[in-house]
């Protein structure tokens, strides 16, 4: 089964083809960062805009780069949700035209389900069952995955998701958007117990996590610096090194939990904060010493792409799995 994937949740429009022989053929993507960067924030409007632009470029790229044509394809899966409405609609319209056009299945794909399963994109791939963690701009979760559609909620963020806090404090020292990654290069330069973070919900049980907390710390450690004169540029990754250290320790500590309730020796980190070069360093320490296995995507599919939709397009499509011919709705809140 050879499926074309369509990504247009958010800020990158991504198009790639993954064959269930093969694996992954190619993919392109298109990211909107420079567009949105002068806003510090994604635009809805401009992203909807600009997939529209990209989408039909990138969809003849991947044909092109894979050496094949439209009638080669077996199946269209697009990301149906969650993200911005407009975004989606962009990627949902073109998918179920072309594939009605074609005379071929299309399926809505959920997006974080792509990222779940996109550490399956690499060699070697995990084998079920296994922990996952999901942090992305809008997700932390811990999930117990035994296959593909199996999946047990352990844990969630109760409020802001990991890389939105990581995003929040980089805008608090005007690192600009997306601050994750500007944030992380920070605080390589930060000194180790200059200032301590809280480790939000470790002191008590369960799987939950709340992140918006320490968003708070950081405001007001960055002020009282402020007001005594001392906010230089040691101070500012001093601060980004104790944030990045209080959310990858919480995460550390939660995935550790996760692993010691369900017995399970393998962990995935996907999503857009699984390119934290920190976390991955901790994960690998930690599982080395349990005896155990981490996995991640290459950092290409950490955060948005089309080859994980391809991917779990492809896998659902070749087990039956098929978008009824009723004009489904979009889900930009999917739970
Ligand atoms: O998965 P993703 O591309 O989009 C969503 O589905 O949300 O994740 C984007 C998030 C942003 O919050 C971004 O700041 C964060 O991932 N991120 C990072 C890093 N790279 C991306 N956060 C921390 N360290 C990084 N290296
Ligand atoms: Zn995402």
């Amino acid at each position: 089964m050879r499926v074309l994937g369509i990504e247009t949740s958010c800020d990158e429009t991504g198009v790639a083809l993954y064959d269930t022989a093969q694996g992954l053929l190619a993919d392109a993507l298109f990211s909107q960062i420079d567009l949105h960067a002068t806003y510090g924030g994604v635009v809805p409007e401009l992203a909807s805009r600009d997939h529209i632009r990209k989408l039909i470029p990138l969809i003849r790229e991947v044909m092109a780069k894979a050496n094949l044509t439209l009638s080669d394809l077996d199946g269209i899966a697009y990301t149906a949700g969650p993200g911005l409405i407009g975004a989606l609609l962009v990627g949902a319209t073109l998918g179920r035209s072309l594939a009605s056009g074609l005379n071929i299945p299309s399926l809505a794909v959920h997006h974080m389900e792509g990222h779940l399963l996109a550490p399956m994109l690499e060699t070697p791939a995990p084998d079920f069952p296994f922990i996952a963690l999901l942090v992305s701009g809008g997700h932390t979760q811990l999930v117990q995955v035994e296959g593909v559609g199996q999946y047990t909620l352990l844990g969630e963020s109760v409020d802001d998701a990991a890389g939105e806090a990581f995003d929040k404090a980089a805008k608090m020292m005007q690192l600009g958007y997306p601050g994750g990654p500007k944030l992380a290069a920070l605080a390589t330069q930060g000194t180790q117990g200059r200032f301590r973070f809280p480790r939000p919900m470790t002191d008590r049980p369960g799987l939950d996590f709340s992140f918006s907390g320490l968003k708070t710390h950081t405001l007001t450690t960055l002020k009282q610096l402020e007001t005594e004169g001392r906010l230089d540029e040691q101070a500012r990754a001093d601060v980004a090194f104790a944030f990045q250290d209080a959310v990858v320790d919480t995460l550390v500590i939660k995935c550790k939990r996760a692993l010691k309730q369900t017995g399970l020796k393998r962990l995935v980190i996907a999503g857009g904060v699984s390119a934290n070069v920190q976390l991955r360093e901790r994960l690998a320490e930690v599982m080395s010493g349990l005896q155990g296995e981490v996995f991640y995507p290459r950092p290409a599919y950490c955060t948005d792409n089309g080859a994980m939709i391809a991917h779990i397009g492809a896998l659902r499509m070749a087990a039956g799995e098929h978008d009824s011919n009723e004009l489904s709705a979009l889900r930009p809140r999917w739970p």
